[in-house]
């Protein structure tokens, strides 16, 4: 597979599992939600699109996000996520999306040491997490991919 039809393969998984969370309601309207890896701010505009009603946090090292999908700032936590993310251990997130994999083997494992117990720790029991990383965690109970979503470019967890 080209890494063109790979990347259209992520983007179509990406969004095949973010509808699916809405249309199966599996999100409280009060639930927050983590947006980790802001990028371009594609995913928080689809994700903000699909949950109106929900606060989106979003963590990045900088903005670089277009304009029209940059968050507002008091929604906004800049910095190393291995660090921000720890405040939101036992905040009781209802959803947490993480896009943070770079298709450098050796960097995504670095981010696999602190990745998966920081998003088992900041969810409720309940909440789900989609990830662009596999998050191997005893907490986190893998989902069944919803039509649509390609095995392998995005995962998909229900915490226990
Ligand atoms: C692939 S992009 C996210 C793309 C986004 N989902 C979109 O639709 O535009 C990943 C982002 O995560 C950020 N990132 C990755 N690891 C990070 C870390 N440890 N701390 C802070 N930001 C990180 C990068 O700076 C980058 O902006």
């Amino acid at each position: 597979m080209s890494r063109l039809d790979g990347f259209i393969s992520r983007m179509h998984s990406q969004r095949a599992v973010l509808n699916h969370i809405k249309e199966a309601s599996m999100i409280a309207p009060d639930g927050v939600i983590l947006e980790i890896g802001l990028g371009n701010g594609r995913t928080y505009d689809h994700i903000r699109e699909l949950f109106p009603d929900n606060r989106i946090i979003v963590f990045d090292r900088a903005i670089g996000s277009h304009p029209d999908s940059t968050p507002p700032e008091a929604d906004l936590i800049l910095g190393d996520i291995k660090e921000t993310i720890a405040q939101f251990s036992g905040r009781d997130v209802a959803f947490a999306h993480a896009d943070i994999g770079t298709a450098y083997p050796e960097k995504d494992a670095k981010t696999l040491t602190w990745l998966p117990q920081s998003i088992a720790a900041a969810l409720k029991t309940g909440g789900v997490a989609a990830s662009g990383l596999p998050l191997e965690h005893p907490e986190l109970e893998p989902l069944p991919l919803p039509a649509g979503a390609d095995p392998g470019r995005t995962y998909f967890y229900r915490k226990r």
